[in-house]
């Protein structure tokens, strides 16, 4: 079960994620907000961190403006690993090398093109279970 949030910002390609997520048969639930009226990110960074931590999500995913605010949020949660991504390289890297468990991603930032490409990479591509990546994960984590 993937967990996704998004601000006012966001609100639009959070629901063009979520469709796609449909689209793959990948189950997702939906931690808000729901519309695009103006409202607060850390609101739904708690929210689906919380879901990640818990474990009762796998994996989140994370939309605002920026995608910065909410990568700062995530990050002030014991046991995230929020990256913030902008490209493919980046969002594999971070699964292989730093077994990131949240997305973040900026919606004026990026296109939706884009950004569906993100998601698909972040969530195809494992960690790498290298000796050197645990040992530089554990000692921040
Ligand atoms: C909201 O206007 C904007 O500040 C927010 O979506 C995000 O970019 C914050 O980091």
């Amino acid at each position: 079960m993937i967990a996704i949030g998004s601000d006012h910002g966001g609100y639009e390609l959070k629901s063009e994620v979520i469709k796609h997520l449909k689209e793959r048969g990948i189950d997702v639930k939906d931690y808000g907000c729901d519309s695009t009226a103006s409202c607060d990110y850390p609101v739904y960074a708690d929210k689906v961190t919380q879901a990640v931590v818990s474990k009762e999500c796998e994996l989140g995913i994370l939309i605002c403006g920026t995608g910065i605010g909410m990568s700062m949020a995530a990050n002030k949660v014991k046991g995230i690993r929020a990256a913030l991504c902008s490209d493919c390289f980046s969002a594999k890297a971070t699964k292989e090398h730093n077994n990131a468990n949240i997305l973040c991603m900026g919606a004026r930032t990026i296109g939706p093109g884009l950004a569906l490409m993100i998601v698909d990479t972040f969530l195809d591509t494992p960690f790498s279970e290298d000796e050197r990546h645990i040992r530089r994960i554990s000692m921040f984590d």
